[in-house]
């Protein structure tokens, strides 16, 4: 297969889990390089081939290709246990990324003492507001990264000073949690135990930066991988309902080093409906029978936690916040096979407020998303569309419903997926996407 350079982000649309690692996975096999570039262990994208489920935590979803080079950039926060424990999955699959994988030296850890407190945090005892994370840690290990106390992949080269680096953190977080410190294990255990986790990762960590930077000098073809989505964006998503970390295009650069001349398209990934896990805003969510509907077709329960997912109608405003946010240049359609059979298909065009005006624009404060009602338009519904792999079988209705959907947004459709196997969907006609993908 040809080896494409023009270098190409997807970018999530949404509040997560819109299926980025399906398309990643397909697009992966046209890419020598597939990078990550922010997030953690929060994120699980799952791909799926030949009725085969992989799902991916930190490591990039091109890894089920063996012409793929897998780099894990500095904006990425690693818990390095499950990092060893997924590099073991995909061997004992027959995945070998010896000698395709290269982490940031400047990428930052995930400790113990980060997790004991993003756990604290959401727990009964404190008044603190309940965000509903993963429990993974993410939010306190950006949190010690800004702070200037945060422990990075170079640093493991150095196991004699890891336990200054790690101190004040440690101490600051026992200081914080007081008697509820729990099993919380010593500094000196803590050390211990990352020097014995890093060891087999210490032949991948090196300059990401560089290494990147030269291969889009020589013109080897870049695929990065957003994990999580633009609403959960710390700066542009639903604050304080968000992750920690820039998921939309700016964290792309920060998080790798490359400058945005490196980047020609941005696919954006959105389902056909909308989901999200955790607390925080959701207007156009579904409370009854259709939206519990959504939820067991689609398999709407999350990768990493198993916590069931919030289900609702296509949100318009919501997606096209995060196109413009983003500079989409495409969107990718998926799970339009999960609204197979339902009478009738939502899109959300707009919101009232408590004045009864109709507005598309998105409150800028957590507090104005209150009292918004959902403006729905319904169309009718289609037969199915689960496994097409071409225009010329999509149901007249989808085709309605789709058309209705990428003139809200504004932006057009490059991809509609229809199932989860990679063989399951298509690229659109005539777009930038179907010329990498043909
Ligand atoms: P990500 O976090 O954006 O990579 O998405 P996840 O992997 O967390 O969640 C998407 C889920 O939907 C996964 O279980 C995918 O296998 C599945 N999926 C992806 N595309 C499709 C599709 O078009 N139809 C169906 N039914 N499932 C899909
Ligand atoms: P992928 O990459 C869906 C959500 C959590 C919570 C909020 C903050 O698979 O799309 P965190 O643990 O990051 O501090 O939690 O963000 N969240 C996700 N939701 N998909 C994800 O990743 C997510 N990563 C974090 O549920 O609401
Ligand atoms: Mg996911």
């Amino acid at each position: 297969m040809s080896q494409r350079k023009e270098n190409l982000a997807i970018l999530g649309l949404q509040w997560g889990d819109e299926g980025k690692g399906k398309l990643v996975d397909i697009l992966a096999a046209r890419y020598r390089h597939v990078v990550r570039f922010q997030g953690g262990n929060n994120a699980g994208h799952t791909v799926v081939v030949n009725g085969q489920s992989i799902a991916l935590h930190q490591v990039p979803s091109g890894a089920l290709h063996a012409s793929c080079f897998l780099t894990v950039g500095s904006g990425v926060v690693l818990n390095l246990e499950v990092f060893n424990q997924e590099l073991a999955r995909l061997q004992d699959r027959g995945f070998d990324l010896s000698d395709r994988l290269l982490i940031s030296e400047k990428a930052h850890l995930i400790l113990p003492h980060h997790i004991a407190l993003d756990k604290w945090r959401e727990g009964a005892t404190n008044k603190s507001i309940k965000i509903g994370t993963t429990g993974r840690g993410i939010g306190p290990a950006y949190e010690m990264k800004a702070a200037r106390m945060g422990v990075r992949m170079g640093d493991l080269r150095h196991p004699e000073l890891l336990a200054d680096r790690i101190r004040q953190g440690y101490e600051e977080v026992r200081l914080r949690l007081g008697a509820e410190v729990g099993d919380l294990p010593s500094l000196e255990a803590i050390v211990e135990g990352l020097i014995q986790t890093a060891a087999p990762l210490l032949r991948y960590i090196g300059d990401a930066q560089g290494n990147l930077m030269s291969a889009w000098e020589k013109g080897e073809s870049i695929l990065f991988e957003g994990a999580q989505a633009t609403l959960l964006d710390i700066d542009h998503g639903t604050y304080p309902f968000v992750t920690s970390s820039n998921c939309s295009l700016g964290g792309l650069f920060t998080g790798t080093g490359l400058p945005p001349k490196a980047l020609k398209h941005v696919v954006g990934v959105a389902k056909a409906y909308t989901t999200r896990v955790g607390a925080g805003p959701f207007p156009s969510e579904l409370l009854d029978e259709t939206g519990e509907k959504i939820r067991q077709v689609g398999r709407e329960f999350g990768t990493t936690t198993g916590r069931p997912r919030r289900c609702g109608w296509f949100d318009a405003p919501v997606t096209a916040h995060a196109c413009r946010t983003n500079g989409v240049d495409g969107l990718a359609i998926m799970k339009l096979d999960v609204l197979d059979g339902l009478p009738e298909v939502g899109l959300v065009t707009g919101y009232r407020d408590a004045n009864g005006t109709l507005t598309t624009k998105l409150p800028g404060c957590i507090s104005e998303w209150e009292g918004l009602k959902p403006e729905v338009k319904m169309f009718k519904g289609w037969t199915t569309t689960r496994g097409i792999t071409d225009m010329a079988q999509l149901p007249e209705e989808a085709k309605v419903y789709l058309e209705a959907l990428t003139e809200a947004v504004e932006v057009p459709i490059a991809y509609l997926s229809t199932g989860p196997d990679r063989v399951e969907g298509f690229s659109w006609p005539g777009t930038f996407l179907a010329e990498i993908l043909d």
